[in-house]
């Protein structure tokens, strides 16, 4: 039999264990009384066949009867405790009779059968019988006697159960070490494992109660494994992205110290703080990835429209170096309880690709309202659109679309959904439908808004916009 770990032995077993003891306990205490109880009435209705036997036989050899006969056979083995005497009722007591065992004042008038009386101080147990020559006898037995002698019948019915009790709980004990023995046999394999080995656990052999416990913690296994992959492929790919712009700023480093020619220099000077702006992009957008997925940000309740029109503002700037009609179609009120941080960096994110990916004189149109209990905020454009087998892959960390003249580091999308993931709601991209260009979708729900007549602190602190073209 398997030992089994200190933490079973705590628990579970103990627990097991300790309830089937006392319920075999309680039992056998049950058990004993009921045996006990009907042994000593058995012994009981034996004695009273006993005392009417004797007195039937007294009848068949009606001549020999000599009163107090009993007495003296009794006395004679020097056994008192088995005396059964009989009494010829109405006769006096014999001179002779000098016994030290008490004598039962029997009145004469008692009726027939079987009865107990009370006399000196002693009951006794009497059949009462007329003999066929009309003498009355009565055969008797003195009830302590009588129940002494059923105790014993009874107590004696009590070994076995005696003896069953602490059988079986100790019986049970190992049964129940043997059948939890699988679960403390998992729980060291999973104690001696290091932290890399994330291998599912066996499921052969486990007892059917158990394998549903041992299916989910394999999900779990099985899920930290596919996260720390995906954890690994992004370490990886940051590093990859981070040494590409680094090993091109070096390079641009170099190329400037060797230049001395004025305006060459101010070219190489242009295209290294090109390459550091790059790269700082990068590393933020890297950071704020990490900020997303880690950080649990409080909500607030504020205004989402005005943080619409602060966004636009944002990227005002970037949509009238490219001459694009930046806009809102349909800006509802909204009020949000959510962290406005996360939805300003979504959002951004989101009109920053509309406005990067939609060639010079394009439209790009922002909206925001109510659908169904649920905020919509979309943002589409006229540009060349997502191909629909990348709809998908757009949003891992560090993918881009081929063919694209725009710089970028390929996480903006991976943000967006790290957010999304985060306050709950679905997001898409892809494209629109009658109509060239990329249709953005993020519907999400408002959040729980306060009570009434609680204070309502709705942040009303975003700047307003300068030059958004509304409708
Ligand atoms: N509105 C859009 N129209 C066309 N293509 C888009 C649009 N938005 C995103 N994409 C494509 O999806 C890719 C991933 O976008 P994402 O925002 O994740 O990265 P990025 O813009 O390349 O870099 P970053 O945003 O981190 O600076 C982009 O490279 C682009 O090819
Ligand atoms: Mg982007």
């Amino acid at each position: 039999m398997d030992g089994g770990s200190a933490p079973m032995n705590t628990s579970l077993h103990r627990q097991l264990s300790g309830w089937i003891a006392l319920v075999t306990i309680i039992s056998g205490i049950a058990a004993g009384g009921c045996s006990f109880f009907l042994a000593f009435r058995e012994a009981q209705e034996l004695q009273d066949d006993q005392l009417q036997q004797v007195a039937l036989l007294v009848g068949r050899s009606d001549k020999t009867v000599e009163p107090w006969a009993g007495i003296t056979k009794a006395e004679e083995r020097h056994d008192p405790d088995a005396r059964i005497i009989i009494i010829p009722l109405g006769t006096p007591v014999p001179a002779r009779q000098t016994t030290q065992i008490t004598r039962p004042m029997i009145p004469p008038d008692l009726p027939e059968g079987l009865q107990t009386i009370n006399g000196q101080g002693e009951t006794w147990r009497l059949f009462v019988r007329t003999l066929p020559s009309g003498l009355r006898i009565a055969v008797g037995q003195p009830t302590a006697v009588r129940n002494e002698t059923a105790r014993g019948s009874g107590l004696r019915t009590l070994v076995p159960v005696l003896l069953l009790v602490p059988f079986l709980s100790l019986l049970t004990a190992w049964l129940v070490r043997r059948s939890l023995a699988p679960v403390a046999s998992l729980s060291r394999q999973l104690d001696q494992r290091d932290d890399t080995n994330l291998t599912t656990l066996p499921e052969g052999g486990v007892p059917k109660e158990i394998r549903p416990f041992v299916t989910s913690i394999n999900g779990l296994m099985q899920r930290l494994d596919d996260t720390l992959a995906q954890q690994r492929r992004f370490i990886a790919d940051a590093a990859h992205e981070l040494r590409s712009p680094l090993t091109a700023l070096t390079l641009q480093a170099e190329n400037l110290e060797r230049s001395d020619q004025p305006q060459e220099r101010g070219e190489r000077l242009r295209h290294l703080k090109e390459g550091l702006a790059r790269t700082r992009s990068l590393l933020d957008q890297l950071l704020s990835l990490a900020r997303q997925q880690s950080s649990a940000v409080p909500a607030v309740e504020f205004r989402l429209d005005r943080l619409v029109q602060q966004v636009l503002e944002d990227v005002m700037p970037l949509a009238a170096a490219k001459g694009i009609d930046l806009g809102c179609e349909r800006l509802e009120e909204v009020v949000v309880n959510a962290p406005a941080d996360a939805l300003a960096i979504l959002m951004r994110n989101a009109v920053d690709n509309a406005v990067r990916y939609t060639p010079a004189g394009g439209i790009v149109d922002v909206e925001l309202y109510r659908e169904e209990g649920r905020v919509v905020f979309q943002v589409a454009d006229n540009g060349r659109g997502i191909p629909s087998d990348e709809e998908k892959r757009i949003f891992e960390p560090f993918y881009r679309v081929i063919g694209t003249d725009e710089t970028g580091s390929g996480l903006g999308l991976a943000i967006v959904r790290s957010i999304a993931d985060r306050l709950g709601g679905t997001v898409t991209l892809r494209n629109r439908e009658g109509a060239a260009g990329a249709l953005f979708r993020y519907l999400f729900p408002p959040g729980r808004r306060r009570l009434r007549g609680a204070p309502s602190r709705i942040q009303d602190s975003f700047r307003q916009p300068q030059n958004v073209h509304t409708p």
